[in-house]
Parts: C-alpha cells; sequence; structure tokens
C-alpha cells in the first residue's frame, strides 16, 4: 500500500528537501495515503487534509501540491516556520529570492574580515551550550545575517532566508546531530574552526529557488483555499477545526522514545528568535505530545486515564523494575508511559469530533522498548482510538528495523540482550 516506507525519498524531492526533520515522513507515503484514502474526490468540494503532528509539513504541502485544503498543528516554532514558509511557497515570486541571494552575496563580502560591534542584540543571550557553539570565526558571520534578515522585506522572503539558515545551522556550529544533539569532540568530530556561512545559505537558497522555480512552471494551477499551520499544541484545539470537517488525516505524532524534539532544535529556537527565554523552553515541553521523562520522572505516580486492562498491567509491570533507581528506575518510566497513553487518548478524543463520518486517520507510529519491556504502541493507540468510537481498519506494518534505534539506547533501555526489534507502522483508523 505504502512506498517508501523508510521515509529516505524527502532528501531529493523539490520542497520537501528543504529542512532536515528527525522522522520526517516522505512525498511518496503521503501520495499513497491520498489514493487511497481519498479515491473519490468530490468536484464541488476539496478535501480538507489534517496533520495534527506537521513536523516541517510534509503531508501539508503533499496536500498543497495536489489542491486539497491543508490544516496543520506543530507545536515547535521553527519546524512550523518551515512549515508555514513552505506552504506559501506558490505565493513568492522567484525573481524574490533570486535578489535576496543577490544581497547577501554583495553584502557579506566583509563578513569573515570585519567585527563589527553593533551585533550583539542579535546572540541570543539565553542561549547557553557546554562549548562555544559557534567557532570565532562563525559567529560573526551568523550574526550578519541575522542582522541582514532582521531588516529585509517583504517578509516572506526573509523568513525564507530564516528557514535556509535554520537548515544549515548546525552544519557550522561546533555540534552535530548523533541523532541528538552532541557537541563534536563528544561524537569524535573535530571543532568546526570556519566556514564560509553565506555561500553554504547562499547554496540552500539556490536550491530552494530551484524549487520554487519547478514549482511555478509544473504546478501554476494549486486552487486550494485553506493551507494554515498553527503554532500550537493539537490537544489544546478547540475553534480552529469544527466538528466533522476533516476528510483525511495522515500524521505521525511523537513516538515514545523520549526524542527531545524541543532540546534538539534549541539552536534554530534561540537563535532564530523562536524563543527568547529557558522559561519558554519549559512550557514547549509541557505540552509536548506525550512530554518528556524528564518532565514527569519525578512527579507522584500518574493514573491513566484510559480503561486498558493490558496497559494497567503493563504500567504495574513497569513500576516493579528498579524501585531502588527512584524516579530513574520503572517508577519514572511508567509515569512517562501513562502521560504518553494518556495524550493518545485525548488525541483519539479529539480526532473522533473533528474528522467527517467515513473519514480516515493514518498514524504512523513506532513501538518502544523501555526498562526492557516492548510496548506495542501501535495496538495499544489502536485499542484507545476504538474506546473513543473510531474503528480499526487495519494495522499495515511499515518496517521491521528502525533508524535512530539508538535514540532508545542509553537509559530508555536497561541493557537487557533480547529485547525483540524496533518496527514501524501506519494504524488506520475510521469514524463510523
Ligand atoms: C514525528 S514528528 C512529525 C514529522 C512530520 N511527519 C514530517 O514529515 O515533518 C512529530 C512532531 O510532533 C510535534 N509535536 C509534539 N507535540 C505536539 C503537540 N502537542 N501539538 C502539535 N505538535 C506536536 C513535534 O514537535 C514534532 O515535530
Amino acid at each position: 500500500m505504502f512506498r517508501d516506507p523508510a521515509f529516505m525519498g524527502n532528501r531529493r524531492v523539490p520542497i520537501h528537501r528543504w529542512v532536515p526533520w528527525i522522522a520526517g515522513f516522505s512525498g511518496q507515503f503521503i501520495q499513497d495515503a491520498f489514493r487511497e484514502f481519498l479515491p473519490r474526490q468530490s468536484k464541488l468540494r476539496r478535501p480538507l487534509v489534517l496533520d495534527p503532528f506537521a513536523g516541517v509539513g510534509t503531508t501539508l504541502v503533499e496536500a498543497l501540491l495536489h489542491g486539497h485544503d491543508a490544516i496543520g498543528f506543530e507545536i515547535n516554532p521553527y519546524a512550523s516556520l518551515a512549515a508555514r514558509v513552505k506552504l506559501s511557497v506558490t505565493e513568492i515570486a522567484p525573481a524574490k529570492i533570486a535578489e535576496l541571494i543577490q544581497v547577501i552575496r554583495q553584502e557579506s563580502k566583509p563578513w569573515r574580515d570585519h567585527h563589527q560591534l553593533n551585533l550583539k542584540r542579535y546572540r541570543p543571550s539565553e542561549f547557553v551550550s557546554r562549548i562555544p557553539f559557534f567557532s570565532e570565526r562563525i559567529e560573526p558571520q551568523i550574526l550578519n545575517i541575522l542582522r541582514l534578515l532582521d531588516t529585509y522585506s517583504p517578509r516572506e522572503v526573509a523568513d525564507l532566508g530564516r528557514v535556509a539558515l535554520g537548515a544549515v545551522l548546525v552544519g557550522v556550529s561546533n555540534y552535530s546531530y548523533e541523532p541528538s544533539l552532541s557537541s563534536r569532540p563528544g561524537a569524535g568530530k573535530p571543532l568546526l574552526e570556519d566556514a564560509d556561512v553565506a555561500s553554504i545559505v547562499i547554496a540552500k537558497l539556490e536550491e530552494i529557488l530551484a524549487d520554487v522555480r519547478w514549482l511555478h512552471v509544473h504546478q501554476k494551477d494549486i486552487g486550494n483555499e485553506r493551507r494554515e499551520v498553527y503554532t500550537k499544541n493539537f490537544l489544546a484545539v478547540n475553534g480552529e477545526l469544527p466538528s466533522g470537517s476533516v476528510d483525511l488525516m495522515i500524521t505521525s505524532p511523537p513516538y515514545m522514545n523520549n526524542y527531545h524534539y524541543i532540546r534538539n532544535t534549541r539552536p534554530h529556537l534561540f537563535w532564530l528568535s523562536l524563543v527568547t527565554s529557558p522559561r519558554e523552553l519549559h512550557r514547549l515541553e509541557e505540552d509536548n505530545f506525550g512530554k518528556f521523562w524528564q518532565t514527569v520522572r519525578n512527579a507522584d505516580p500518574i493514573s491513566l486515564t484510559c480503561e486498558h486492562h493490558g496497559l494497567k498491567t503493563l504500567v504495574a509491570e513497569l513500576r516493579e523494575i528498579r524501585t531502588d533507581a527512584g524516579a530513574y528506575g520503572g517508577e519514572g518510566w511508567a509515569n512517562y508511559v501513562t502521560t504518553y497513553f494518556n495524550d493518545c487518548n485525548r488525541f483519539a478524543q479529539i480526532l473522533r469530533r473533528v474528522l467527517r463520518r467515513g473519514g480516515a486517520g493514518v498514524v504512523v507510529i513506532g513501538n518502544s522498548i523501555i526498562q526492557g519491556l516492548n510496548i506495542a504502541t501501535d495496538r495499544i493507540l489502536a485499542d484507545i482510538a476504538e474506546t473513543n468510537g473510531l474503528r480499526l481498519e487495519r494495522i499495515v506494518p511499515l518496517r521491521k528495523k528502525r533508524v535512530g534505534a539508538s535514540i532508545t539506547k542509553s537509559s530508555v533501555r536497561r541493557g537487557l540482550q533480547s529485547l525483540g526489534s524496533l518496527y514501524e507502522s501506519a494504524v488506520i483508523l475510521r469514524k463510523r
């Protein structure tokens, strides 16, 4: 049913390739889902496609390219900026992007040689890192480009520039993704002393420009009306989505592997001024789907809000593991698992409300191995959805072995031998 279940295709496809995002979908997967679940399109009404955990907008971009209305929610302001910019792509004239490239090319000539002192205000004062995030030769170049983009108009083109900078930001820093953000020395790599930042950003903008030109030539008449990305917690949705308004939901919520999207994008969030204080970051962590182990491990035992016998037994079993380790043992992880499935419950309730009758939901999700217990997240989510009145159509296995398994190593695992493997599947739900 689905091609490219390993989600590799996006790295080469126009528009999708702009911003790397861990666990991103591929455009092809979404196209297959459209074909399967939006088979008879009414000529009178455009279908509305929803991605409640939109990431950098793969579902939404495909909806746009197919002329469907698209609405997304994304809590991370950097990802939602990227998704929004991609959706505005038909509105931006290629000449405007070429102009920005030209301005950067001209203005950047002295950036590597002169230290301009009036740039301090572009440095995020509350951003901290264990080692200097940028080397002495790179940081002034970053500040210069931020200054240029800050005053650049039109705003949409400046935002495109910020997305291009965001896409290359970690690549010119002393950090790298392993897949979590780590210092380069910590990952056995040398510090990055120097780089020509303007040229790297220009190369990214040229890729973007080529894609925008491609789009203007090949898809003149897109004709959809609604394309919105809300920088918002989907579990707090209200007026944005009337009941029964969504024809198809395709999404991949954060997996229960404690991958910390917020911490891992701290550089983008701070340097692009999308957050200014750790307090804001903390609020995002609190609202993140499933929260994080770090956020809930010390809380009093959290109770399940859904009735699920197997899950209840599993959480009880988890609480008994390594009781001597306190929050670092089963107790802490049981709180994390409980919070995660409580959010699944809330998600299923909202999904049931917003889907139209007969509408489908495709949820891509992976299993988890926590403290040595193999947890079939897909099955449990399907059960929870059924308890909330949705019908489970089927669970489609996507891949048996996931990249990013290292995320679940260390503290999530318990170092046991026979843990089973990590897989991913698509849970297909229907509103009756
Ligand atoms: C697996 S990623 C989705 C990637 C997406 N399919 C793509 O191709 O870019 C999950 C996303 O959910 C977002 N997220 C987490 N909690 C959220 C919430 N409460 N509301 C909306 N988005 C949330 C995360 O920031 C992350 O970008």
